[in-house]
């Protein structure tokens, strides 16, 4: 995949796991050069980037999805995650909390008392790092009705009740590490995009699937505009059929 919008490497260690945001155990953080490029990609196929809603369908930990809250934050309104795993909710629960001046001035307060009780360079460093997180979304912080994070299996044969989403973005289950739970019957990806092409905004939308390369991303209701490897990813990006492609 050509860097079209990420083009120079930047320093996004304020993402790290466990500096400000946490991650669920044995997973791994997606790439934040790759997630914001899959983002301003998205944003450019669709007609109005401002004032948009995001939703991850298997969130986990919410990390991407939090990440591209914080660099996205002025274009989206609403952020919703959903995923099968109630650990993982928990977890995704404390990440988005991050989006909201409360949630991340209480994790500065508590990074600077962990400071006070243990003064070393990596709590300095991830207080250095909270306060610049807070630079980041000044002015677009969310509050608590701007996000939704729930339990929530979207392979079963009803959508979560979010409502007019513009982007969906999700790094399905794959690899070693993580897999499809819930309902077995029948093809977990489509029964996904069964789900999803119920609670999108049909006139702007658009959605960006992240996956190995051996799986088929295809759906009767949507067509594919693009489809991009990197490394052993795939990434694809599709439209819902009564929408026009703008690019
Ligand atoms: C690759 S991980 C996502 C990691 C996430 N993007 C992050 O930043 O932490 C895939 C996730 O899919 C979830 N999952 C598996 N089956 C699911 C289902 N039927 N419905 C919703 N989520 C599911 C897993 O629990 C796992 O958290």
């Amino acid at each position: 995949m050509e860097f079209k919008f990420e083009r120079v490497k930047k320093d996004y260690s304020d993402f790290s796991s466990d500096k400000v945001l946490v991650n669920a155990p044995q997973t791994p953080a997606f790439p934040v050069r790759i997630a914001s490029e899959i983002m301003s990609r998205c944003l450019s196929y669709l007609k109005s980037k401002n004032n948009i809603s995001i939703y991850d369908p298997c969130c986990g930990a919410a990390h991407l999805l939090t990440v591209l809250g914080f660099l996205y934050s002025t274009n989206l309104n609403k952020v919703y995650g959903t995923d099968i795993d109630d650990k993982a909710i928990q977890y995704a629960h404390q990440n988005l909390n991050f989006l909201t001046s409360d949630g991340l001035m209480q994790k500065t307060r508590e990074l600077k008392t962990r400071y006070n009780n243990l003064s070393n360079t990596f709590n300095e460093k991830s207080i250095q790092s909270s306060e610049r997180l807070a630079a980041m979304i000044r002015g677009s912080e969310k509050t608590q009705n701007n996000i939704c994070c729930k339990r929530w299996d979207i392979t079963s044969s009803t959508p979560p009740s979010f409502q007019r989403v513009n982007v969906v973005i999700t790094d399905l289950p794959y690899g070693n590490m993580t897999c499809w739970e819930g309902n077995k019957s029948g093809n977990p990806i489509n029964k996904m995009l069964s789900n999803i092409y119920e609670i999108l905004d049909l006139e702007n939308s658009i959605i960006a699937i992240i996956s190995d390369k051996q799986q088929k991303i295809k759906h009767e209701k949507f067509f594919q505009i693009k489809r991009l490897k990197h490394g052993k990813r795939q990434f694809t990006f599709l439209k819902p059929m009564n929408d026009e492609v703008e690019s």
